[in-house]
């Protein structure tokens, strides 16, 4: 038993925010963000809008997408909960009236969509789900320092979602061997120190001891998560396209995990794989974790650059640290642009 995807869809929150609207509270520039990294604008929650909401969409996107209006089981990858308990995925199955069905959240950062991807299909083959409905979604930005110039201009929010449905190995669609790995060694290079258990012990509860502001907030250390990044893609890259018995020469596009443009660029060259088979939609998002490489997919089909028949490496890196890749044949599905 295989997984196949058999849906896309995906959900921007309306509000833009560009390089220069950002450059009139920060001290940088237009220039240095979209050298730096290739954003020049991102989406990000206002009027009420958060991870459930966006979650809501993409996956009411992706079931049209699908066909069906049923599913076994939701699981919702994200690192910006709705709260730290309960789980935002049963709440979203709820309100996609999909009725009482397995449903949890998953962490895994910018890697959570691979990490998802390889749940999800678990399920169905060890015959829990024939139909999983996944979803990555991040409202990241309420979790970054708007005062940060390092961080500020990197995150956008969205979500992005697939049904997979019971398949054979030979389908189009179908999911190919997984690459995961984490290395928590160097955990602390990307992290929120507050907020979670270990914050809140070590101040004796909430009420006994202040908690500096900025430990609410995203730290980041860039150049050796950047070097990281560049490392562990290609590393698993390779070892799944090893796994799969596949070359960089079969592949008609990478779907990397879009942290930064010149990342993908690094991962491009150092598997010899020429640059125009580099799926970007950064320009547009910035970065928006474990929705990122579902909204790429869904843009790319959607625009019909993405073609039923072309063999796709999706692999991502974040946080943790942790990292993964698959490959697939993409199905032929309808996709929704996502505005
Ligand atoms: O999502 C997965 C995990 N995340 C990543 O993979 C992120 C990986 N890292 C990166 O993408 C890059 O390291 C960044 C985009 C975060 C930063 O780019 P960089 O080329 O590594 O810059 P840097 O942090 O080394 O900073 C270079 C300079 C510094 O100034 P000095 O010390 O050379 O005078 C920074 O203070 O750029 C300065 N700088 C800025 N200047 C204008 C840092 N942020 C900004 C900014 N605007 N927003």
């Amino acid at each position: 038993m295989t997984a196949v995807v058999t849906g896309i869809g995906g959900f921007l929150p309306p509000r833009r925010v560009t390089n220069d609207d950002l450059s009139r509270t920060l001290d940088t520039t237009d220039e240095w963000i979209r050298t730096r990294t290739g954003i020049r604008e991102r989406r990000v929650v206002s009027g009420g809008l958060s991870t459930g909401a966006l979650a809501v969409e993409a996956g009411r996107r992706a079931l049209r997408s699908a066909g069906t209006g049923g599913v076994d089981a939701v699981v919702v990858a994200t690192t910006s909960p709705e709260r730290l308990c309960p789980a935002v995925a049963p709440e979203v199955a709820f309100r996609l009236g999909l009725g009482t069905v397995a449903a949890f959240d998953l962490t895994s950062a910018c890697s959570g969509f691979l990490y998802g991807l390889a749940t999800a299909a678990g399920l169905i083959g060890s015959g829990t789900a024939d139909r999983v409905l996944f979803i990555g979604a991040e409202a990241f930005t309420t979790l970054v320092n708007p005062e940060d110039r390092a961080t500020a201009p990197i995150f956008g929010d969205g979500a992005g979602a697939v049904v997979l449905r019971r398949g054979e190995p030979d389908e189009p669609g179908a999911l190919g061997p997984f690459d995961l790995g984490s290395d928590g060694a160097l955990a602390d290079l990307l992290a929120i120190p507050a907020g979670g258990a270990r914050q809140r012990s070590a101040d004796g509860g909430p009420g006994h001891g202040a908690v500096p502001a900025a430990d609410w907030y995203l730290r980041m250390e860039g150049r050796p998560l950047y070097t990281q990044a560049v490392e562990r893609m290609t590393q698993s890259a390779r070892a799944v396209l090893k796994r799969a018995d596949r070359s960089v020469a079969d592949l008609d596009w990478l779907a990397g995990h879009q942290a930064n443009l010149r990342i993908l660029q690094a991962v491009a060259e150092e598997l010899e794989l020429p640059e125009e088979r580099v799926a970007v939609n950064i320009d547009r998002v910035g970065n928006t974790l474990s929705a990122s490489v579902p909204l790429l997919l869904n843009d790319y089909a959607a625009r019909g650059e993405l073609r039923a028949g072309q063999r796709v490496l999706l692999s991502a890196f974040g946080a943790g640290l942790s990292w993964g890749s698959t490959v697939l044949v993409w199905p032929g599905i309808p996709a929704e642009p996502v505005g």
